[in-house]
């Protein structure tokens, strides 16, 4: 029996304890009973087992508060605690909070500040980290699977950021095999880097949208995660824009406006559009584009960053829609991709004051140039099977993750040609840390693509049979991870290790 079919057949099922990982005996299989997991039947019909409110007023993610009282200094203390929420009506759900909140606070400094963030795991039991995802920070201070901070106690992190790094980055924690439960448990946060001066006009705002992925059982709290889970990475039932479900924002006809878009769920791919209003792409993960690209729905796969200017030409109700994407489904239950409304505009018909243009050039981006070395990275998926057993593995050259092991060895100031090929059933998003790289083509069935913009970014997608070429420069030494950013995957074996030397 091939792969498809046999998950097909409902053996992909339930796995009740997260720690059992990718692998269940066939005599603890239950059939066709989906247990607990609500959000998807063997119908593919969504049924939710929690309504949760929506319509209400846009909340602006609350920022940290900087304690530091001498100028380009950012101090601040973060902690990872349980919390309690109220997502739906008379339901409390206990989750992961950074300072008791889901998304985390908005982190906001200007390149060239240095930064000190006090961390203090409370979690129960667990051990975290916070790793700025797509910052350039020193390797020890990245909160790697490497350097785990244990329950009860704290490290500070610090990092300068020099200029010309501004971007819309990211936190999250990475501890070794427990990243994907405590992301989505609700440990998540986005961190902005502002440039000294922007191109971006004040009057366009700058509003972060942080997407979250939610499944909640009908007692409100939150299921482990599944087999299903485990092999396609956890989707939820209900998408979230800032921890609420499709919120609503009003502004007046004419108004610009500049979005961070984040895709800080496990597994889900967003591809969106705004129904009735153009979008811009200015910005990817690392910061701004050279200039504005015109885009009618973009993709944003797992941990993936866009900034966008979107005009509100018309009055009128104006939403922020999911597409379908096929990114390849394992076994039943593929969930709504499309036709979800995320956030609602509602554009008054009293004209805003004018807006001042988009510039026609953003900044400069100089080509990382010609790659004195070139390497290769190909992802599969492995599915063994006995009489008693089955194991799912997800490897990148034919290994899975192994945090003694040194995978690829290079070196700091020296550009090389990373070829990352897909030979998998499902598209898998690639990240690197420490550095961000330029994407220089797409390879699919002897078909090459550019790019259509050149960009910094740490986030790339690699659909199914696909093969993605990207230039990177590693300019701090140290040992940085490699992964997929379905989180799922990244814990069942999809990372390595690159060691940079000085
Ligand atoms: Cu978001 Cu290893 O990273
Ligand atoms: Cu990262
Ligand atoms: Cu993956």
């Amino acid at each position: 029996m091939d792969r498809r079919s046999f998950l097909a057949a409902g053996v992909a099922t339930v796995l009740a304890s997260p720690r059992a990982i990718a692998q269940m005996k066939m005599d603890e299989m239950p059939g066709m009973d989906m247990g607990g997991h609500t959000g998807h039947d063997m119908d593919g019909a969504p049924k939710s087992a929690a309504m949760l409110p929506e319509g209400q007023a846009l909340r602006e993610l609350p920022l940290l508060a900087n304690e530091a009282n001498s100028p380009r200094l950012f101090r601040a203390n973060l902690t990872a605690e349980p919390a309690m929420v109220r997502f739906a009506d008379g339901l409390d759900t206990p989750i992961l909070g950074y300072n008791g909140m889901s998304p985390g606070p908005l982190i906001e400094v200007t390149e060239g500040d240095r930064v000190e963030i006090v961390f203090t795991n409370q979690i129960p039991e667990e051990t975290s980290t916070i790793h700025w995802h797509g910052m350039p920070v020193p390797a020890d201070q990245d909160g790697n699977p490497m350097d785990p901070v244990a329950t009860g106690t704290e490290r500070t992190y610090s990092f300068e950021l020099p200029e010309g790094t501004a971007g819309s980055y990211w936190y999250h924690p990475h501890p070794h095999g427990k990243t994907a439960e405590q992301v989505y448990r609700g440990l998540a946060g986005a961190f902005v880097v502002k440039p000294k001066a922007d191109p971006i006009p004040a009057e366009y705002g700058d509003t972060v949208l942080v997407f979250t992925d939610l499944r909640l059982a009908a007692d409100g709290t939150m299921p482990d995660n599944t087999m299903v889970d485990l092999m396609n990475g956890r989707v939820g039932d209900h998408v979230l824009v800032n921890g609420q479900k499709n919120p609503a924002l009003s502004v007046p006809f004419g108004t610009k406006r500049r979005f961070r878009f984040y895709n800080a769920t496990n597994a889900r791919f967003l591809r969106l559009s705004f129904d009735g209003a153009p979008m811009t792409i200015i910005g990817t993960d690392g910061g701004l584009l050279e200039a504005p690209v015109a885009a009618k729905d973009v993709l944003l796969s797992p941990a993936e960053r866009l900034e966008l200017i979107v005009s509100f030409e018309k009055p009128g109700t104006v939403t922020l829609n999911t597409l379908d994407y096929d990114r390849g489904w394992m076994g039943a239950g593929r969930p709504a991709d499309a036709g979800l409304a995320l956030l609602t505009v509602n554009v008054s018909d009293t004209p805003a004051e004018a807006f001042p243009p988009l510039p026609e050039k953003l900044r400069p981006i100089a080509q990382l140039g010609t790659p004195a070395v070139s390497r290769r990275f190909v992802f599969t998926e492995t599915m063994t099977m006995s009489a008693t057993d089955m194991q799912m593995g997800f490897l990148i050259n034919g290994a899975a993750f192994d945090m003694g092991r040194i995978d690829v060895v290079s070196k700091t100031g020296q550009v090389e040609l990373w070829e990352i090929v897909n030979k998998a059933d499902m598209d898998h998003p690639f990240h690197v840390h420490g550095t961000q790289f330029q994407v220089v083509e797409h390879e699919r069935g002897g078909q090459v693509s550019k790019p259509a913009y050149l960009g910094w970014k740490d986030t790339v997608n690699v659909a199914r049979g696909e093969t993605v070429r990207l230039l990177l420069r590693q300019d701090r030494p140290g040992r940085r991870m490699y992964h997929c950013h379905i989180l799922e995957h990244e814990q069942l074996g999809m990372m390595g290790v690159i060691d940079v030397q000085a």
